[in-house]
């Protein structure tokens, strides 16, 4: 579905990041944060969004959860719909940050290429990927919606090339990202221990003002 669109031409306003930015103590920038389904994900981004916005500074959230109930409402969960789903994420990311925002998305995204796309997408350092490592175990045993119970008793799967993340489809780990959250067996951080660690991140590296 690249480039079927033809005879565009882009436009450019003189109103730009840069002047957008002049109004606001921030930097745009996507905060994106990957792990398995139950790792806390979306709790650590409303932390993040709660302690960012506690500090005068505007966020917004992408959650892969929330989406799927409208703009990715016609995708599923096999290999080329979650690269699609990703891609689509990615680029609406980019025009959050863009419009100066701390943008934070919080989605599965099991695949390295699809989260090195939407890395290519944003200038430089703007993207700022955090892996919310919580073994399998512990996301398992909190089975917030009891999906995983559902995988284990072969509900998910079936007959069709859908499976769920973990189980019996894959999750690529980050070889290489600004941010690791260690979540271990009988020992996770709290939520806000887990956003102030992202927050320290955004303060070092000139992302707050
Ligand atoms: S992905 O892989 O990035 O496209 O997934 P995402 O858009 O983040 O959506 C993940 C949530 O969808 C629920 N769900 C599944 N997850 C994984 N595999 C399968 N088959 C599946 N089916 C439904 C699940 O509740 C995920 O929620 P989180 O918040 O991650 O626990």
């Amino acid at each position: 579905t690249v480039g079927k669109s033809t005879n565009i031409l882009w436009h450019d306003c003189p109103i730009g990041q840069t002047e957008r930015q002049k109004l606001m103590n921030q930097k745009g920038c996507v905060v994106w944060i990957t792990g398995l389904s139950g790792s806390g994900k979306s709790t650590l981004a409303c932390a993040l969004s709660r302690e960012l916005h506690s500090r005068g500074h505007l966020t917004y959230v992408l959650d892969g959860d929330n989406l799927r109930h409208g703009l990715n409402r016609d995708l599923s969960f096999k290999a080329e719909d979650r690269a699609e789903n990703i891609r689509r994420v990615g680029e609406v990311a980019k025009l959050f940050a863009d419009a100066g925002l701390i943008c934070i998305a919080s989605l599965i995204s099991p695949y390295r290429s699809d989260r090195s796309a939407c890395r290519n997408l944003l200038p430089k350092s703007s993207f700022i990927e955090v892996f919310l490592n919580a073994p399998i175990e512990v996301c398992e045993a909190r089975d917030p919606k009891g999906l995983y119970k559902l995988a284990r008793a072969g509900k998910i799967k079936g007959k069709s090339p859908v499976g769920f993340t973990g189980i019996d489809d894959p999750y690529e780990p980050p070889s290489d990202c600004e941010i690791v959250i260690q979540c271990k067996i009988g020992d996770c951080p709290s939520p806000k221990s887990m956003a102030d660690q992202v927050v320290s991140y955004l303060e070092a590296n000139g992302f707050l003002h």
